[in-house]
């Protein structure tokens, strides 16, 4: 089904210039971009968008690191586009992700792993109403 989700890349990926590298993988794989901002979060705006994992031990350190640097912030829309960016983007972990993918590719460790990708539909429509308003998505 034509699904959208919300994808990120992260201060990491951002400081190592490839934005346009990763652009192309998703576009290769017949995702188009919809929508797109840069912006450097505050701590509270990443707080709010990892709630999911407030009690996660690794909470502190993920919200850190995603406030230290602009992310570039995008909807991608396309067949199974939910599952077909994690397949892109490979492994949380980039030491286990499959070679050829973003994280193998472009990231070292578990907390710097280059991108962010919703994990179900339900939680990409969540996470790209925390980013994008509705006249803010340029579908075609
Ligand atoms: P992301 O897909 O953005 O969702 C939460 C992030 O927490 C994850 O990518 C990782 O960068 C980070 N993280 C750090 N440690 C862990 C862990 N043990 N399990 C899952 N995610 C982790």
């Amino acid at each position: 089904a034509l699904e959208r989700t919300l994808s990120i890349i992260k201060p990491d990926a951002v400081a190592r210039n490839v934005i346009g590298e990763i652009y192309s993988r998703f576009e290769k794989a017949g995702l188009k971009i919809i929508a797109a901002k840069m912006k450097h979060l505050s701590r509270k705006e990443a707080e709010g968008f990892y709630a999911i994992h407030r009690e996660r031990p690794f909470f502190n350190a993920l919200v850190e690191f995603m406030s230290s640097g602009p992310v570039m912030i995008q909807v991608l829309e396309g067949e199974n586009a939910v599952a077909r960016n994690r397949e892109l983007m490979g492994a949380t972990n980039p030491k286990e992700a499959a070679p050829g993918t973003i994280r193998a590719d472009f990231a070292e460790t578990i907390d710097a792993n280059a991108v962010h990708g919703s994990d179900s539909l339900e939680n990409a429509a969540i996470e790209i109403a925390y980013f994008f308003s509705t006249t803010e998505l340029c579908p075609r």
